[in-house]
């Protein structure tokens, strides 16, 4: 039952000239119960209904008709406060957790419409590095999350694997490098040759042209860049595989920058056509002067091609491929310039759909003070991270229950969950300061704890039944509510309710961390909750109860891990 709705419908003919949605919009959950369970601030109201806001919330209050859901109603300085009828309230949400099992909170705003979603997209021949985790993590979260909602989502991994890099690559590898070694070494070998190409161009800044020049080689087609590069890409994605295996991360798409090689052209004949292309010093670009920004180069004067080139051919290839409701890309703020002068560019070319583009923009990881730069081979390497944080897991396990099935598979869920979480705590805009120490943390508002909070509850589950199957084993929606109003269990009964709504501002924010944060208070009402009441008591009524309450926190624990890319292991 939507709570809100209910209560806004009761008012709504009470209320003249307001809308039934603009009476849900306005009601709010109060900071402490004592001040009700949902509260309509009056003096919002004052204009429209032309009197004061302490005598709204009167006459709203005597007004107000007997609801099995209400308790009472107070009026106080202009608020109207509604308190429920806890058993009611209580008996609701659970038997609305346990009707809809894994489910729960999830709904078809959507409609089967496509969003697509650009995440990842990690750069060949360069490592895959803790910048490159924020794009994947935010953008598996968000894939989850918009399916959850009833959308149809299309994750393209646009992987860096065409540019004037390749150039220097090619270079650098035909100088210094070795076959063998960058068979035996992979991404850690091609990164070396890049650093040492760049610093080799220190002090020869005839390696730049030599570069471009294989890099207009590559493109056009050229047997032996080709080759070479080919060789580049099938090594890197070797690499970044290892990573989405241990992440849990697929993609739709693996359509890099490469994939549009032949699809430029004619986009490039289209801003032509309508005369968005300026010449200068035999390059094309777009000017956005009149839009405060820098001009969008898009063709080299060596006729080279550049990111925005693929960019602005990629949103007309995916409009025409996915018709999409929405097409995300989910990249470090550092990159806002590019999006908004492409984004432009759409808008020029006369695309109404330059609209539907969004620009899902983190912050930037700093490593100590230090910045992460491919380049001077400063980086953070993502696997190295996570085998760091199931090693330590598997450390844990082995000291707290070594008994543990599975203890290879649980370390990798919970190590690798400890990292994710972590990641989609802030808010995304935020900046991070990486450190190892939080990183690998499992106390506190961590993913560990949550996940722990689950496997107690399976725990429980299991004990009850005296077997390995954790669900209920009675009717879950036929029990004695009035059994659960005690404070512990009404507060868990709220942060249950919530969940549906989280998930909807998490996509409407298009933040993940609503969700994790949720996770946390979650897990936090459920231990308060756990503390407070013995769950396998002797009384049936009070035992069903309690464990059909437990068992709808299980549940939403287990869901709303998977929305954020968590596993939740039944025994940890
Ligand atoms: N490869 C880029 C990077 O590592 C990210 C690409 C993002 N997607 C896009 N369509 N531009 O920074």
């Amino acid at each position: 039952m939507n709570f809100k709705q209910v209560i806004a419908e009761q008012l709504k003919p009470h209320m003249e000239g307001v809308e039934l949605e603009t009476i849900v919009g306005m009601l709010e959950y109060p900071p402490n119960p004592e001040m009700g369970d949902l509260s309509l601030p009056c003096f919002k109201l004052s204009k429209t209904m032309r009197k004061a806001p302490a005598q709204i919330a009167d006459q709203l209050k005597a007004a107000f008709p007997e609801h099995p859901a209400v308790e009472r109603i107070e009026s106080v300085s202009g608020y109207f406060n509604v308190y429920y009828n806890k058993a009611f309230f209580v008996g609701e949400v659970v038997s609305e957790v346990i009707g809809s099992g894994e489910r729960y909170g999830a709904q078809n705003i959507g409609q089967g419409k496509k969003i697509v979603i650009d995440f990842s997209s990690p750069n060949i021949a360069k490592p895959f590095h803790i910048g490159h985790l924020r794009s994947t993590m935010i953008g598996n979260a968000l894939y989850r999350i918009f399916s959850y909602l009833g959308y149809d989502c299309v994750g393209v991994n646009h992987l860096g694997d065409w540019g004037t890099q390749f150039g220097k690559l090619i270079v650098a590898y035909k100088k210094w490098g070795g076959a063998q070694e960058v068979e035996a070494n992979g991404i850690e070998e091609l990164l070396a040759l890049y650093v040492k190409f760049h610093e080799e161009a220190d002090k020869a800044p005839e390696l730049e042209d030599e570069a471009r020049g294989w890099f207009v080689k590559l493109e056009q087609g050229d047997e032996e860049a080709n080759k070479l590069w080919k060789w580049f890409v099938e090594i890197s994605l070797k690499e970044f595989q290892k990573i989405y295996d241990l992440l849990g991360v697929g993609f739709d798409s693996y359509a890099g920058e490469s994939f549009y090689n032949d699809k430029m052209a004619p986009v490039i004949e289209e801003l032509k056509a309508k005369n968005l292309l300026v010449e200068d010093d035999g390059a094309l670009l777009v000017r956005l002067d009149d839009y405060n920004m820098p001009p969008a180069l898009m063709v080299k004067k060596d006729g080279a091609t550049l990111y925005h080139t693929r960019d602005v051919t990629a949103a007309v290839y995916r409009k025409q491929t996915y018709d999409f409701e929405k097409a995300i890309y989910v990249t470090s703020y550092a990159q806002n310039l590019h999006f908004q002068q492409w984004f432009k560019i759409i808008e020029l070319m006369g695309y109404e759909w330059s609209k539907d583009l969004v620009h899902v923009a983190f912050g930037q990881v700093s490593l100590e003070g230090a910045s992460l730069s491919t380049r001077k081979g400063n980086v953070v390497k993502l696997e190295e991270l996570l085998h760091k944080a199931i090693e330590k897991t598997r450390v844990i396990i082995e000291e707290k229950n070594p008994q543990l099935a599975d203890k290879e598979e649980v370390a990798r869920q919970v190590g690798v969950g400890a990292i994710v979480f972590n990641d989609l705590s802030a808010n995304r805009i935020k900046d991070v300061v990486f450190s190892w120490e939080d990183a690998l943390s499992f106390d506190g508002e961590t993913g560990p704890y949550v996940q722990y909070a689950h496997a107690r509850a399976c725990s429980v589950l299991r004990k009850a039944n005296g077997s390995d199957s954790i669900e209920l084993g009675f009717d879950g929606s036929a029990i004695d509510a009035a059994q659960l109003t005690n404070p512990e269990a009404i507060e868990l009964a709220r942060q249950l309710y919530l969940f549906p709504e989280r998930v909807q501002q998490a996509m409407e924010k298009l933040e993940p961390s609503i969700v994790t944060r949720y996770l946390v208070d979650l897990a936090q009402s459920f231990n308060g909750f756990y503390r407070s009441s013995i769950i396998l008591v002797e009384d049936e009524a009070v035992r069903k109860a309690r464990l059909t309450l437990l068992k709808s926190v299980q549940t939403t624990l287990r869901s709303g891990l998977r929305l954020i890319g968590l596993e939740a292991p039944a025994q940890m």
